[in-house]
């Protein structure tokens, strides 16, 4: 046996305070963003089943639900728009009186100081679920797409939304969209781009709680192989050279190590998205008293943190800042 003093790991996790102290990772509801779904209609809130907890909301109830992030002290939301009818073109998206122009425009008008994050895509208003303009045969067309995500960003910023969060995959949408805000006066209005989202079927319970599931085909030939991380980088310097301000990792726990190598290589802001299928994967084990909720989704959650990740859209954001 050596005599020599010998590193001892366990001398530093003898007690909670010793822990805290050298403690590496805090997960805190500054880190937090709530999605949330907004339908037409009056009182309206039908729980998501796939998503328990999760609800869509007429604007009405989606302005109570605002009220209690911002009581909660969560910084943001991010909403999503299901339209009363949709078409080839996705034309409620860009409406001036859609969904979820009207959504913003409550949520400024009530509690201003919650940041409102508006996805784009065209997938939720697209009769066809895709993320982007179909062509003769069934291709999803690049450019002509970008036209109709630049007018519904213009569209969302002319609301009231506070950073614009394109997530169609798209080639060049980043840059369309940060011209477009420059050359009507919105200068200052952030890009979070989901820059590196792959095709996942971790979606699954989005599609119902946005009624986006494609009705052909799937999103493969825009969205990215699950299998690559350098593309990944790749996604990410393109979207920082066309004016991304902030980079998106989706989803979250099955791409840790995107997450950790586009906060090494590239030093700015990043948020990971924990998607409704590890929402719903929790949920439904911890329904059935197979894990313990509360302690598997901060586990979940200060793993992404630990990655890498500056901030979280995270359907657990109402829980986590509720017990902390
Ligand atoms: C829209 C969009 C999707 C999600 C966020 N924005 C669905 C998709 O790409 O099919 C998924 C979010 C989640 O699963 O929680 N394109």
């Amino acid at each position: 046996m050596s005599t020599f003093p010998i590193y001892r790991p366990r001398r530093l996790r003898a007690n909670e305070n010793l822990r805290r102290l050298v403690r590496e990772t805090a997960l805190s509801v500054d880190d937090l963003i709530y999605p949330m779904f907004v339908v037409h209609g009056n009182d309206v809130a039908t729980e998501i089943s796939a998503m328990p907890g999760c609800y869509q909301y007429s604007v009405d109830r989606l302005v109570t639900a605002a009220k209690e992030l911002a009581t909660l002290g969560i910084p943001g939301t991010i909403l999503f728009g299901i339209p009363a009818s949709k078409d080839p073109l996705g034309t409620e998206a860009y409406a001036e009186d859609g969904i979820i122009q009207q959504a913003v425009r409550a949520i400024k008008d009530t509690v201003p100081d919650l940041l409102v994050i508006t996805d784009v895509c065209l997938c939720e208003y697209t009769d066809h679920g895709h993320c982007g303009v179909i062509g003769g045969s069934n291709e999803i067309q690049n450019d002509p797409t970008l036209e109709l995500l630049v007018k519904e960003s213009l569209s969302h910023a002319r609301a009231g939304a506070d950073v614009i969060a394109p997530s169609d995959m798209m080639d060049g949408r980043v840059g369309a969209i940060r011209d477009a805000l420059d050359e009507n006066g919105y200068q200052n209005i952030p890009i979070l781009a989901y820059a590196a989202k792959y095709a996942s079927a971790f979606y699954g319970p989005f599609r119902e709680a946005a009624e986006s599931a494609p009705q052909f085909g799937d999103r493969r030939s825009y969205q990215m192989d699950p299998a690559n991380a350098e593309e990944a980088l790749r996604e990410v310097a393109l979207d920082i050279q066309e004016g991304a301000d902030i980079l998106m990792v989706k989803p979250a726990l099955a791409y840790l190590d995107v997450i950790h190598r586009v906060k090494t290589e590239f030093q700015m802001p990043v948020a990971a998205y924990n998607v409704s299928g590890e929402y719903a994967m929790i949920k439904a084990a911890a329904q059935n008293g197979w894990v313990d909720e509360e302690r598997v989704a901060l586990e979940a959650l200060t793993s992404i943190k630990r990655a890498g990740a500056d901030m979280i859209l995270t359907y657990f954001a109402k829980s986590v800042a509720s017990s902390q």
